[in-house]
């Protein structure tokens, strides 16, 4: 069993979990993931590691509640165990020797870009964030992202906090002010990383994306993962999450996705009324 050690509500939509797990803080590294049941008899589901200490030998996850497994770590507290938490999976992202780097997170994605910013920045690059949110009340690990950049550019979509319009504006008018990166790494909802790269093409800057594919076992024996980059089958649990955004067949994900849309609201109807009926 792993022991929440620390619950925090980050907005209404996004929660942090510090798990002790000293054996996945001891190899973890920027853009690798988890794989938890919440108990013997819950889905296996991927999280992005946010955040670790090898000394203290914990790891913060942070997740979006959205379904019906999300919704059950909702319920877990301070001093509650995660029956299992198999990790660090996938490979890290590949942040050496880059010296002005932009990392782009959107929503949710700015949990799993925050960091690839650390490292980039602890590696002694020039790091510019952009951080979209769709208003003032969704933001989060501002301080965090603030610690690890240069500059901090935070969107949000209704204008109600920062600067108005999506990050691909901020982007845009950064490569109009003559700003020069030499990577971009890009998370977020699926759109908005596909927007990204759409942007990076023609400045012909490399774009990392990391993709959210339905995971299953995480060790490349599946299939259930698979995301074509550049015409080629990949696993996204083995040979990423990680992939050049120029490649991606960002339609094929999105479609393969939406795959158990209706079992999954199903799933979660059935949990809220379970709810309902112990009340
Ligand atoms: C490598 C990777 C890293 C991720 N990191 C994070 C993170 O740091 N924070 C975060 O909030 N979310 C992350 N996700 C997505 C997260 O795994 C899903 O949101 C979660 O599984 C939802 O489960 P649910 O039962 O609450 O929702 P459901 O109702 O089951 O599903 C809601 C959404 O989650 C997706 N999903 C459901 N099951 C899985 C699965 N087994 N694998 C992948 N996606 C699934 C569905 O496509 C759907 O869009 C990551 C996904 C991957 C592949
Ligand atoms: S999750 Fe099974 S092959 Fe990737």
């Amino acid at each position: 069993m792993y022991n929440i050690i620390e619950k925090q509500v980050l907005n209404p939509q996004m929660t942090r979990l510090r798990v002790q797990a000293p054996l996945v803080a001891k190899k973890a590294l920027a853009g690798q993931f988890v794989i938890l049941r919440v108990n013997e008899t819950g889905e296996r589901v991927p999280f992005t590691i946010a955040d670790y200490s090898r000394e203290a030998g914990w790891i913060d996850i942070i997740y979006q509640t959205v379904g019906k497994t999300t919704m059950l770590m909702d319920t877990l507290q301070a001093g509650d165990a995660i029956a299992d938490f198999a990790g660090p999976l996938g490979k890290p992202t590949e942040l050496e020797g880059y010296q002005n780097a932009v990392v782009v997170g959107g929503g949710a994605g700015c949990a799993i870009a925050y960091p690839s910013a650390k490292a980039l920045h602890a590696g002694g690059a020039r790091v510019t964030m952009v951080a979209g949110f769709r208003s003032a009340e969704l933001i989060m690990l501002e301080n965090e992202m603030h610690a690890v950049s240069d500059e901090l550019l935070i969107m949000t979509d209704d204008g109600s906090n920062g600067r108005p319009g999506f990050v691909t504006n901020a982007l845009q008018a950064l490569h109009e002010s003559g700003a020069r990166f030499d990577l971009c790494v890009a998370i977020g909802p699926i759109p908005m990383m596909r927007a990204v790269a759409e942007l990076t093409r023609p400045w012909g800057l490399k774009t990392i994306v990391s993709l959210n594919p339905i995971m299953v076992d995480g060790t490349g024996m599946c299939g259930g993962c698979r995301v074509t980059v550049g015409g080629q089958v990949k696993f996204a649990c083995v040979d990423g999450p990680d992939f050049d955004g120029h490649l991606v067949d960002f339609d094929e994900l999105r479609g393969r996705n939406g795959a158990y849309r209706a079992c999954e609201q199903e799933a979660c109807r059935l949990f809220q009324s379970a709810k309902e009926e112990r009340r």
